[in-house]
């Protein structure tokens, strides 16, 4: 039988869930809501389900068995507390929140509700990564490297703000954090340093186009970042992330562990050392995140594979280096935040 799914918020990121809904027959799209109704009445075209104005909305009318939440950092809260007290399974975007106190909200709710909350990390799922979470099983990991390089900034008004994206730290580079915590285990320092290398005053009048833009009114985030961390397991590692434009994206991640050195690029993997070989991504790799949550609320399983508290240890280490960074690069463990914010993971 197939499970009706409903999204909300449904720009960038959401296109591509819903043509993945659209692959497999056992899901069924009832309805989209997004506060810009205009662009949920352009999906519904593309992909079916009824337009709604609000999550609650969209809840009480559909009855889904699962929300895709698709909204931009600052935009949680409230939909997932909604969904949590209909007992609605929640997919919800990486990152979960803008910040801890936020994260904290949506933990309360969905750890109160019988539900399944799986977030967006999809590296984790590519058929390269998990090939490296083998290898490194029985090695000893002495540093993971991870860069983030974005030529330019998506023109979306929230991007540009630290109150509402959290900067490409916490925005975009929690998949390079995410991944190293997933092969290197979790954090417990954090060292960094930011700056706005790049000037993005306006230098006309014109509204920025979509796509990635080179100036833009009133970004208060940072567009370059560096970070040094110490994970429990004694490896260290660093982060670099820059979206001064350029000539091109390119994000990766390497490790260098006890005889081998692993490069992953999207969700492909190259090792080399006492072993070689390479394993690549896997067909729409990107997906099966997604369908995997999916295949967990049709089996009843009763643990998403990436529940919510791994969305709030991936999210703390992106707070820890901006705070970090405003104590002129002293080291803060992020698992010191996350208590300080009232959780216990
Ligand atoms: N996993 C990935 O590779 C990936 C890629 C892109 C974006 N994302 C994540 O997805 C999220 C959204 O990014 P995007 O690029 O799709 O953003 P977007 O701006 O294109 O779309 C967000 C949509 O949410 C809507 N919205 C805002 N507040 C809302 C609310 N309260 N209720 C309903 N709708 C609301 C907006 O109107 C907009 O249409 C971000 O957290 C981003 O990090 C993940």
């Amino acid at each position: 039988m197939a499970i009706r799914v409903g999204f909300v918020g449904v720009g960038g990121i959401a296109k591509r869930h819903l043509g993945s809904s659209q692959k497999r027959d056992d899901i069924e799209i009832v309805g989209l809501a997004d506060v810009n109704v205009d662009i949920a009445k352009e999906m519904a075209g593309q992909f079916g389900g009824n337009v709604y104005g609000s999550a609650v909305e969209l809840f009480d009318k559909e009855k889904p068995d699962a929300a895709v939440i698709c909204t931009p950092p600052f935009a949680h809260g409230d939909i997932e507390e909604e969904a949590a007290k209909r007992g609605i399974h929640m997919f919800i975007e990486k990152p979960v929140a803008v910040d801890l106190a936020l994260a904290k909200r949506v933990k309360d709710a969905v750890d109160a509700a019988d539900i399944l909350v799986q977030v967006g990390y999809m590296f984790r799922f590519a058929k390269g990564v998990k090939k490296v979470k083998e290898l490194l099983a029985t090695r000893k990991v002495a540093m993971v490297q991870q860069h983030y390089y974005m030529p330019g900034m998506p023109a979306k008004g929230w991007w540009a703000k630290m109150d509402k994206g959290g900067g490409q730290l916490i925005e975009q580079a929690t998949h390079m954090l995410d991944l190293g915590r997933f092969l290197a285990g979790d954090v417990i320092g954090v060292s960094g340093r930011t700056t706005q290398a790049h000037d993005w005053t306006p230098t006309s009048d014109e509204p920025p186009k979509p796509g990635l833009c080179s100036e833009y009114p009133g970004v208060d985030i940072p567009d370059t970042t560096a970070l040094t961390m110490t994970y429990e397991s004694g490896a260290i590692g660093t982060l670099s992330c820059s979206m001064v434009p350029q000539a091109k994206w390119d994000n990766g991640f390497k490790v260098i562990a006890e005889g081998l050195i692993i490069t992953i690029e999207n969700g492909s993997a190259t090792w080399a050392g006492d072993e070689e070989g390479s394993e690549e991504g896997g067909e729409e790799w990107h997906n099966w995140v997604y369908y995997d949550f999916v295949d967990a609320v049709k089996e009843g399983r009763k643990k998403a594979t990436v529940p919510y508290d791994e969305g709030v240890k991936s999210l703390a280490i992106s707070v820890a280096g901006y705070a970090s960074a405003e104590q002129g690069g002293a080291s803060v463990n992020p698992n010191d935040l996350i208590k300080e914010a009232g959780m216990d993971l």
